[in-house]
């Protein structure tokens, strides 16, 4: 699959009770390719009554799947992995595609993870457990832990199929079935992915897909009396906004939001290493990662050699067509985002930044995508792209003292997901690691994910822990149990 061999837009349909049917309203959207502007798939758009079906399809699944053996799901989710890993670069092309992020990324990370989230969530969910606990005697109790049902899941458009499977792995592992809500602008890869789970063998409405809008089909999502819980990722904004909406029928939530990660570069650090990796940290996916480095604290005593090193390295960054595999940076995902990071440029300019390198749209060849080129601003503290989150390939430096001074900047946002730290000094950095307030410390490295590490923010930033065992509990009810042995032991009615 390349964007030559696409000659007509795709038809996608609605995955309900492992069949594709057409919207109950009869409406579709388009669906585009950032890097060129073409119309890539007409989708049936999903809205409210669709919600409605898919969700009493997923009920109607729950009893089956919550009871089958937890050997049997993981068997299950394995296959759901092969089969992937076997279409990755088909997978991959289709992303690519469909998001404008360059192919090496699309197969290498966003397959990658996809694949490895599976098979280490196959694997989690034969280790779900209670425990017993010491009671007065002639008792005994035990917690066991129980699917919470039927599940809404809302993800963004960033990383389309790895949001899925993040979604998906622990929800489907922990026995909930669910209804899944993709992102308007990227329905592509997930909607093929419906093919997968029916070819896995996982039984039909367990895993139901409704592409549509947010104001809709999400909403009517959120509202759904029949729904147990809501887990979401995307904007802190709109992640309020659920909140507040699941209140009324007190659905349990979880939450993985924005982000405006410090990445801290001290006197002692390898600088080459850290230039380059800094660089990486934040234009990865084009800046759109919600865990993007995109604060950049660089200790004064360094601060000119190491912004050389820095600017020279991003100057060489390859910026083109996301289907090449040279590629390092493709197009950002619609002209929605385009036009909000390119706001943020000026914002940065009348705010007095200065720009060291990038700026600008990509023209020539690329005028027709939405290619913008990594851009690096001389920042301060305050200044609103200092501040807030932009989502694109957007880097303020700001400069610090000393550590004191680096954790008062570094916390100094209402945001805390991800944050990293640069130095040999061991002091210095277990130090960092305690005082910062975020979800994820990275120390010499940026971007690590590994699935078996708990991921999610400290304030703003979310509410819950995904990957990792502790993502199972999103998906779990803990139920008590006591139990009088017969032993008359005396209790307090006086029994
Ligand atoms: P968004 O948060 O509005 O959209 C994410 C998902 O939520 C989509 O599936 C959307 O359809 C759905 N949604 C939107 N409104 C909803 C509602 N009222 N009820 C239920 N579901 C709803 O993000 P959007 O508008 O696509 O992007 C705007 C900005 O958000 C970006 O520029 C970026 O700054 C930030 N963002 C951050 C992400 C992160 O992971 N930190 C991911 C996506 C966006
Ligand atoms: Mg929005």
């Amino acid at each position: 699959m390349t964007t030559e061999t696409l000659t007509q837009p795709m038809e996608l349909g609605i995955f309900i009770d492992g069949k594709f049917e057409n919207s109950l309203s009869g409406k579709t959207f388009k669906v585009y390719n950032p890097a060129t502007g073409e119309v890539i798939a007409n989708v049936q758009e999903g809205d409210r009554e669709d919600i409605n079906r898919a969700v009493m399809a997923a009920r109607k699944a729950f009893g089956a799947w919550s009871e089958m053996p937890a050997a049997g799901r993981s068997i299950l989710l394995n296959k759901l992995a092969d089969l992937l890993e076997a279409k990755k670069e088909e997978f991959a092309a289709l992303e690519s595609l469909n998001t404008g992020k360059p192919m090496v990324e699309s197969l290498f990370v966003d397959m990658g993870l996809a694949v490895d989230c599976f098979r280490f969530f196959a694997s989690a969910s034969r280790l779900i457990r209670g425990e017993t606990i010491p009671v007065p005697s002639g008792h005994f109790a035990y917690t066991m832990k129980e699917p919470i049902g039927v599940v809404g899941q809302i993800i963004p458009w960033n990383f389309p199929l790895t949001m899925a499977a993040w979604k998906l792995g622990p929800a489907l592992a922990a026995g909930c079935t669910v209804v899944l809500k993709p992102a308007e602008q990227t329905p592509i890869t997930i909607l093929k992915f419906a093919e997968l789970i029916t070819e896995a063998g996982i039984p039909q409405g367990v895993v139901n897909i409704v592409p549509g809008f947010g104001e809709t089909a999400g909403a009517a999502l959120v509202d759904h009396e029949d729904v147990d819980k809501i887990a979401f990722t995307g904007e802190t904004k709109t992640g309020k906004l659920i909140m507040e909406r699941a209140a009324k029928t007190l659905k349990k939530v979880s939450l993985e939001l924005g982000g405006k990660a410090p990445n801290i570069i001290f006197e002692d650090a390898d600088l080459d290493m850290a230039a380059k990796t800094s660089a990486w940290a934040v234009f990865l996916n084009q800046g759109q990662a919600c865990v993007s480095g995109s604060r950049l604290y660089v200790q004064e005593s360094i601060y000119p050699q190491f912004m050389e090193k820095l600017v020279d390295y991003s100057k060489k960054i390859r910026v083109g067509n996301p289907m090449e595999m040279s590629t390092q940076i493709g197009a950002v995902s619609s002209q929605e985002q385009f036009d909000k990071i390119m706001s943020y440029i000026e914002i940065g300019k009348e705010e007095g930044a200065k720009l060291l390198t990038g700026g600008n749209k990509v023209g020539g060849e690329f005028s027709k995508g939405l290619f913008i080129e990594p851009t690096i601003f001389e920042a301060t503290q305050k200044m609103r792209i200092n501040q807030e989150e932009v989502f694109g390939p957007v880097l303020s430096v700001v400069k610090f003292k000393d550590l004191n001074e680096a954790v008062e900047l570094a916390n100094d946002n209402q945001y805390g997901l991800a944050s990293a730290v640069w130095t040999s000094n061991l002091l210095t950095a277990n130090t960092m690691i305690k005082k910062i307030k975020a979800g994820t410390v990275w120390v010499n490295t940026y971007n690590f994910i590994c699935h078996e590490v708990p991921f999610g923010g400290y304030k703003q930033s979310g509410i819950g822990r995904e990957m990792g065992l502790q993502a199972l509990d999103l998906y779990l009810e803990t139920k008590s149990v006591i139990v009088d042995m017969g032993a008359n032991t005396p209790n307090w009615y006086g029994l």
